[in-house]
This record gives structure tokens, C-alpha cells and sequence, in this order.
């Protein structure tokens, strides 16, 4: 059998590990996917799916015969030789990356020539020659994932870039990944592990510092009386700037992001440098979420006893991901100044009731809104766009609106009725 006849294995089906497989399966590869989570591998095998991503569904479903689920490492290895290796590598306590399954994967591979590892999860630089070190006879390549989630399939199978890391001896498997991804379009960058491990970490940490720039640009705009959407559409059309990541709010959060930059700003440490600016880049976004409450109390006052309503609760729309959500931080400072937190979220609220404890769930916009003091739009869900905003007004006690991802029409809210303050815009 030849190495493009092989099946393709994945190890980890969280987000990045069940798209990849679902896209490569689609690419009409066969792929045996691995998880340790009975679980999760239990309802995969009877198509059911574990996260809610725009489009998975149907790839799933489309490509059942060419997907097998497993718990077992040695079916994986019986029936492939790229191995992608998708687990989760979070923070420790020391902010470095956790890299336990990362080496749960590793033990498992003999050091030979029969497998390659593509490692996907993002690791600090270095991780690759650390593995060669161990087992140098396994061939390895970093080739790592740009993904975003709520459009990860339409990223996966429209890629920017494919960046193949690999050193002399893996070539083989580097042309393979090559020819994987081949059909998928995307500029190649064909470099070193190191380098490739580096492209992944710096793109991420320039996203955030954008991100944090263009906050830091909304808090000035709101001491001088600039409105920071005209600045940054102003700003974007510098092709040396691009539009893109100017969104101010109420700060990043994620999966990546926020883990991605405490381990860049740890890498470095480690090796001795002080990464000064992406310090500044996590505390500004620390802060961000933080000064929602200044506004309000600009309006209500103290906030104890008052009824605040967040509108959306996952870290950004069309996923039910949790991970470092700005309303996490947000319901907690609002309940400690004594605040009573509603909440509503289309597809979040079931993973965020485990994590929110007194928060009262609503299942609409408008039930978390009645009697309510203040709204916070938090998530930018389309639906928000829509609510009949003035008969909300009458509902609330005080028809104040801060709209944390400047989503919503502040002249419309206005002949509303509603107090509208939004992040960088004049109010
Ligand atoms: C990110 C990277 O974009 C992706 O390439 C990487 O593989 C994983 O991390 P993701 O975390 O899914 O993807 O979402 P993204 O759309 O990048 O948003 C991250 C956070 O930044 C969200 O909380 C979002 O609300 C926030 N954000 C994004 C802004 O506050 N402003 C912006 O302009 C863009």
C-alpha cells in the first residue's frame, strides 16, 4: 500500500482535532481518530456530534464510512503513518504549556521510521527538537493550525497559509502533509520545526496585541470624543494595516489566545527575556473586561442589588465554547459588587450553567432582560441585532444598554429609548 493509501490518524477530537478529521475525510482520505474520552469517542461513532461548530455536522454525516472513531492508539497505528496530533495543551500554573498529553502521544510511538508525528496542538518552540532528541528515528513535522472557531471548517478548507516544518530525515513525511493539503489551495511555507513553531505562537500573540491596541485606542477615543469603529475602518485601509482584529470590546478570549500569549510571554521568559510588550497586551486585555463596570456605575450607581442582564455568554458567536469568556470575569466582578446577573445565550448556556454558579439562566433575550437595570451585549450573536429593542425598554427597570462588542446601532437604540453606551464610541 502506498503512503497516500494509508488512513490518516488524529489523536485528540476536541475542536481542532474532530475538524481535521472530519475535513480530511471529506478530501476523501479514510481517517482513524483517537480519543481517551469514552465519552465523547461513544457518541462520535453513533454521529453524534460533541461541539457546536457551524458545518461539522453535515461533514460528519457525509463522510461516516471514511471515519472511524476509536479509543484504541494501537488501531490508530495499525492503520496509518501520519499521525495528527491534535490534544489540548493548556496552561500550567506557571503559565508555561502543559505538555502531558503532548507526551502521552510520544510514549506511545516507537522510534522508528514507520509513523510521522504532525503536530498540530500548539506547542512552544522548541517541543519538536525536544521530541527528535527522545526518539530521533520518528519522523516529525510541525504543521500547525490557523483554525478559528465558529468558521472552522470554512478555515480549514480555505487556508492562507499551510505552514510544513520539518527537518532532514522527515521529508518524506513533510511531502506528504504537502500533498494532504495540496488540494486545499493556501501559499506553502515549507521551513524548519522551529520556525514553524514560532509562526504559529507570533501570529497568535499579533492577533491579540491588535486586539489590545485597538482597546487601548477605544479608551483614549472616549476621553477625546472619537468614535473608534471610524478609526479603525480609517486604520484598515492602510493595506499595511488591514481591517481585520480592529474590533474594540470587551477583549479576546478563547481557547488560544489568551493561553497562547501567557505561553509565548513564558517561553521567552524561560530563555531569559523579558517579552515587555506582551505583557502589556494580556493586562490591558485583563483590564478590558473589567471597565464595563465604570460604566455602568456612571449610570446606576451602586451596583448592589441592581439586575444586570449579559447578552451572550461564549467567548465570540456561533460556538458554545466557554474557555476564558469575557462573562466569566464579568458575572463574577458584577455578583462581588453585589449585582443580581441574568444571562441568556442561544447555544452557550448549558456548558455555561456549570461555570456560572447564581446566575439566573433565561431562555430568551427578553427574559433576561425583564425588570432588568442594565443590559450587557457581551457575544455578538446576530439575534441581538434583531430584538424589538424599544418594547424592551418598557420591560427594563432602566433602559441602559452597554454594548461590549459595539454591535448594535447606537442611533437606533437612542430613538429606543435607550442609555447606549458602547467601547470607544462617543456617548
Ligand atoms: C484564534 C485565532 O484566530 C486562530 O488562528 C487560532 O488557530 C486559534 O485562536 P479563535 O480563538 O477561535 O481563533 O477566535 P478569534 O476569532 O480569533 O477571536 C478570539 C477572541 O478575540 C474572541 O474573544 C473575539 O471576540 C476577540 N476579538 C477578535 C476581538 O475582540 N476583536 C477583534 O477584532 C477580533
Amino acid at each position: 500500500m502506498s503512503e497516500s493509501n494509508d488512513a490518516i490518524g488524529v489523536v485528540g477530537v476536541g475542536w481542532v482535532g474532530l475538524v481535521t478529521a472530519a475535513c480530511f475525510a471529506d478530501l476523501g482520505r479514510d481517517v482513524v481518530a483517537m480519543d481517551v474520552d469514552e465519552a465523547k469517542v461513544a457518541a462520535l461513532s453513533a454521529g453524534q456530534v460533541t461541539m457546536h461548530e457551524p458545518g461539522i455536522e453535515e461533514l460528519l454525516e457525509r463522510n461516516r464510512e471514511r471515519l472511524t472513531f476509536t479509543t484504541d492508539m494501537d488501531e490508530v497505528l495499525g492503520r496509518t503513518r501520519l499521525l495528527f496530533c491534535c490534544v489540548d495543551t493548556p496552561p500550567t500554573y506557571s503559565g508555561d504549556a502543559d505538555l502531558s498529553r503532548v507526551q502521552a502521544v510520544v510514549s506511545k510511538l516507537a522510534d522508528d521510521g514507520t509513523h510521522a508525528l504532525v503536530m498540530k496542538s500548539t506547542v512552544p518552540a522548541g517541543t519538536g527538537a525536544t521530541i527528535r532528541r527522545e526518539k530521533p528515528s520518528l519522523a516529525y513535522v510541525s504543521c500547525p493550525e490557523f483554525l478559528k472557531e465558529g468558521s472552522a471548517v470554512q478555515d480549514f478548507l480555505h487556508p492562507d497559509r499551510v505552514v510544513v516544518g520539518a527537518e532532514e530525515g522527515s521529508d518524506w513525511a513533510a511531502d506528504a502533509v504537502e500533498e494532504l493539503y495540496r488540494p486545499l489551495g493556501g501559499k506553502l511555507v515549507r521551513t524548519d520545526v522551529a520556525s514553524a513553531e514560532m509562526i504559529k505562537l507570533a501570529s497568535n500573540a499579533f492577533l491579540a496585541t491588535k486586539i489590545s491596541f485597538i482597546n487601548e485606542i477605544a479608551n483614549v477615543s472616549e476621553e477625546v470624543g472619537a468614535d473608534v469603529t471610524e478609526v479603525a475602518r480609517g486604520m484598515g485601509l492602510d493595506t499595511r494595516i488591514g481591517p481585520s482584529f480592529l474590533s474594540a470590546g470587551l477583549g479576546f478570549g478563547g481557547s488560544c489566545f489568551p493561553k497562547d500569549t501567557t505561553a509565548l510571554k513564558q517561553l521567552a521568559g524561560n530563555s531569559g527575556y523579558h517579552f515587555q510588550l506582551l505583557t502589556s497586551v494580556i493586562e490591558v486585555n485583563e483590564l478590558q473586561k473589567r471597565r464595563v463596570l465604570k460604566k455602568l456605575e456612571k449610570h446606576l450607581g451602586k451596583l448592589a442589588g441592581k439586575r444586570i442582564a449579559l447578552l451572550g455568554l461564549a467567548f465570540k458567536p456561533n460556538t458554545d465554547d466557554m474557555r476564558e469568556a469575557s462573562s466569566l470575569v464579568l458575572s463574577a466582578r458584577l455578583q462581588g459588587e453585589g449585582a443580581k446577573v441574568a444571562a441568556y445565550d442561544p447555544v452557550a448556556a448549558e456548558r455555561a450553567s456549570e461555570l456560572l454558579p447564581d446566575v439566573e439562566f433565561a431562555d430568551s433575550a427578553a427574559a433576561a432582560l425583564e425588570n432588568a437595570d442594565a443590559a450587557i451585549l457581551v457575544t455578538e450573536w446576530p439575534e441581538f441585532a434583531e430584538l424589538p429593542w424599544a418594547e424592551l425598554a418598557g420591560r427594563m427597570s432602566t433602559a441602559l444598554v452597554i454594548d461590549g462588542r459595539n454591535f448594535l446601532d447606537p442611533a437606533s437604540l437612542r430613538e429606543a429609548g435607550f442609555a447606549y453606551e458602547g467601547i470607544g464610541r462617543p456617548g
